[in-house]
């Protein structure tokens, strides 16, 4: 690893319907790896109180809401996001710098310091399902996703969620100490499911992803434990290469 680089983190995805089942989820991945995503399924079935329950296991919460809306909205649910003990939450860069601009006032009133990542293009789209909103889009994915990256950091917020493809790329424009958060992540083996801008944990990090998403890999997995630490041993082995 290189001197001064932070390990890659493994974040695995809660993407089940209930509280019981994701603290059974997560009471086998945590000794691998103490991250979890909290997404839109999970919050919707489960109260809120799920992410004070799987921080009492012991798991930082990533607590992926994809915030995208007014500012004033924004910033209130920023800063209860905050007040619930999320570790990192998202918004979309799409809302554009007043939105972020709340966002970062949000966590300033939770007293928090929740990192704020901004969703660039989503892993499961490709440029073609821009098609019919820009006739640019396709093909253009990275510039795109390069371009939402330096707007984010400009706008003071803590790094992006993209594709491991343009992982590298985003480091280079924005610097080693943005973050960025990778979806998107198969096992040489596994299919795609819905994503389409897939890479394995090991191309990841050798791209400079700082965090892991990854959600049926291992909930589908025979043994979740067995996956999730199979995974953060990948993750360890190529950071020793970097
Ligand atoms: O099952 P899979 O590994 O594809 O799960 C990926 C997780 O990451 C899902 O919870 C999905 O909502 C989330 N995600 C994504 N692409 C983004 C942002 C989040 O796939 N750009």
């Amino acid at each position: 690893m290189s001197q001064g680089t932070a390990p890659a983190a493994l974040i695995t995805a809660l993407d089940v319907d209930s509280q019981a089942a994701a603290v059974a989820l997560a009471r086998q991945t945590i000794p691998a790896s103490p991250w979890v995503k909290v997404g839109l399924e999970l919050f919707a079935a489960a109260s809120p109180a799920v992410v004070s329950t799987l921080a009492g296991h012991g798991a930082r919460v990533f607590l992926d809401l994809k915030f995208f809306d007014i500012p004033a909205t924004v910033r209130a649910a920023v800063r209860e996001a905050g007040r619930l003990g999320a570790a990192m939450t998202t918004l979309h860069a799409l809302g554009g710098e007043r939105m972020a601009a709340a966002a970062l006032e949000g966590r300033h009133a939770s007293g928090a310091n929740t990192l704020l990542v901004a969703v660039t293009l989503l892993t499961s789209m490709t440029g073609q399902d821009l098609a019919w909103l820009t006739p640019h889009a396709p093909g253009h994915e990275a510039e795109l996703v390069i371009h939402m990256a330096r707007q984010a950091k400009a706008w003071g917020l803590d790094g992006v969620v993209c594709s491991p493809w343009e992982a590298a790329q985003v480091k280079a424009a924005c610097g080693a100490g943005f973050k960025v958060v990778t979806p998107g992540i198969r096992p040489q083996d596994a299919g795609e499911d819905d994503q389409r801008r897939t890479a394995t944990p090991a191309a990841a990090v050798a791209a400079g992803a700082d965090f892991l998403v990854v959600g049926r890999p291992i909930r589908m997995a025979a043994s979740p434990a067995a996956a999730a630490a199979a995974m953060v041993l990948e993750i360890q082995a190529a950071q020793d290469v970097k």
